[in-house]
């Protein structure tokens, strides 16, 4: 089988990494990739959301199956266009992408299926959502509706700020992402992501993560792309898993399917835990980056199978398997970062360090020039193990952190301090 993946991050590298370990992977292909990447497979310079150009690199490379990461294709249409096209595609189509690209319209179907989460309103204007948080009162949230790169939610602790992160939603900030704003009661509790593959009809757990979203150790600082993730995510019980599946996954999926738009992907549940209970917060349409890298380490091969029974409409009739242990990956991200940085600096130590199926060094923002690898973007490595237990792989991570020499770089030094 042919496969081409797109995407240029870490994730892309780890969902490269497991699905040539499987025997039914031919040709591996990633467009645009990564040097990292690059190592493991062939690399196609197109633009993934560029539907033409991705047809054109199906058909040329005689391609079977296409596995899309990133969210901006996906609401982009481009698994809409190889579907159409007849292509294999895991991925969702860009009417079920809007389960990530619109918070209003989660949270309708949220209560169209009995979901639950934070009580909500929406507002296309500023005087009514204002008049909206001063009736109810701080702590309160804030939402851009759309896709705004992580930047477009105000956790507001006083009303100052609820009212300030409005007229900055209203003011443009975000463009059309902001022209609708979500207002949300304040859940509190302990986050944890739920991964789960949906056929159209039925669903398989795929496994459960945790990430640390600031900069610096203990969660202070600003907030970023995501520091280091773990899997799995205690805090994410048996029990609760399935309250998750009965009251909020499956539900979901039976309400897409009604409404004429299936859902055929991986849902990213982000979900709050409070005294024993799940909330969702937000769905994603696609794997997270890091956590993809911390599941893949734990699938390995049948991340493959897993994949296409799920583009295939027989996710009835395979199951996850898991050995019980413990993944962990630390970003290395380049001084600055989520602030301005330097790009260019080169990378050593690479070489020195084994690649198995329990430790990878997963690219997230590279470039290979002349045998040499430069870092290219803030979060730049992500240095993942395997372990029996999580303070093992935690061990394995950093020893590994340790021998790569990156004076530009740093990372955090309490990746999982959540679990251990
Ligand atoms: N209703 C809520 N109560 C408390 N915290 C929230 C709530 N909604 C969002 N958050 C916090 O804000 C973060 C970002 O919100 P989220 O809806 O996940 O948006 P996005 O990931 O698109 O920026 C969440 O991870 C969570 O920490
Ligand atoms: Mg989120």
């Amino acid at each position: 089988m042919n496969i081409l993946i797109l995407g240029s991050g870490g994730r892309e590298h780890a969902l490269a990494w497991a699905v040539k370990q499987n025997p039914k992977c031919d040709r591996l292909i990633v467009a645009p990739g990564n040097a990292g990447i690059g190592q493991l497979a062939e690399l196609a310079a197109i633009d993934p959301c560029d539907a033409t150009a991705v047809l054109a690199c199906v058909a040329e490379n005689a391609v079977d199956f296409v596995i899309v990461g990133p969210e901006a294709p996906l609401a982009a249409g481009v698994a809409d266009a190889l579907r159409a096209a007849g292509v294999l595609t895991f991925g969702p189509s860009a009417q079920a992408a809007q389960l990530e690209a619109s918070k209003a319209f989660t949270k309708e179907i949220c209560d169209a299926c009995g979901a639950p989460t934070a009580a909500w309103a929406r507002f296309a204007d500023l005087e009514a959502a204002l008049a909206h948080v001063r009736a109810q009162g701080a702590p309160i949230v804030v939402k851009a509706d759309g896709l705004a790169a992580g930047k477009g939610v105000i956790v507001a602790m006083t009303l100052a700020e609820a009212e300030a992160g409005l007229r900055e939603i209203f003011g443009g900030a975000f463009g059309a992402a902001g022209a609708e704003v979500v207002i949300e009661e304040f859940m509190a509790g302990e986050e944890a992501s739920f991964f789960i593959l949906s056929d159209g009809v039925n669903v398989a757990p795929i496994g459960t993560a945790q990430d640390h979203k600031r900069v610096g150790d203990g969660d202070t600082g600003p907030n970023t792309g995501g520091m280091g993730a773990y899997s799995p995510a205690p805090v994410l019980s048996a029990a609760i898993q399935e309250q998750v599946l009965a009251e909020i996954i499956r539900p979901t999926v039976a309400q897409m399917a009604r409404r004429g738009m299936p859902f055929q992907g991986v849902l990213y549940a982000g979900l709050m835990i409070e005294n024993g209970r799940a909330r969702l917060v937000e769905y994603n349409v696609r794997f997270g980056d890091p956590e993809c890298q911390v599941l893949m380490m734990r699938l390995g091969g049948q991340a493959l199978d897993l994949l296409q029974a799920c583009a295939e409409g027989r996710l009835d009739q395979i199951t996850a398997q898991w050995a019980e242990d413990c993944a962990l990956t630390v970003v290395m991200a380049a001084r600055g970062y989520p602030g301005t940085y330097e790009k260019g600096s080169e990378i050593k130590g690479l070489d020195s360090l084994p690649e198995t199926s329990a430790q990878m060094v997963f690219h997230a923002g590279t470039t290979a020039q002349d045998g040499r690898i430069l870092a290219t973007g803030g979060r730049v490595l992500n240095v993942t193990a395997r372990a029996a237990t999580l303070a093992e792989a935690q061990q394995r991570a950093y020893a590994m952190v340790d021998a790569i020499d990156w004076p530009e770089g740093f990372c955090r030094r309490d990746i999982g301090w959540r679990a251990l």
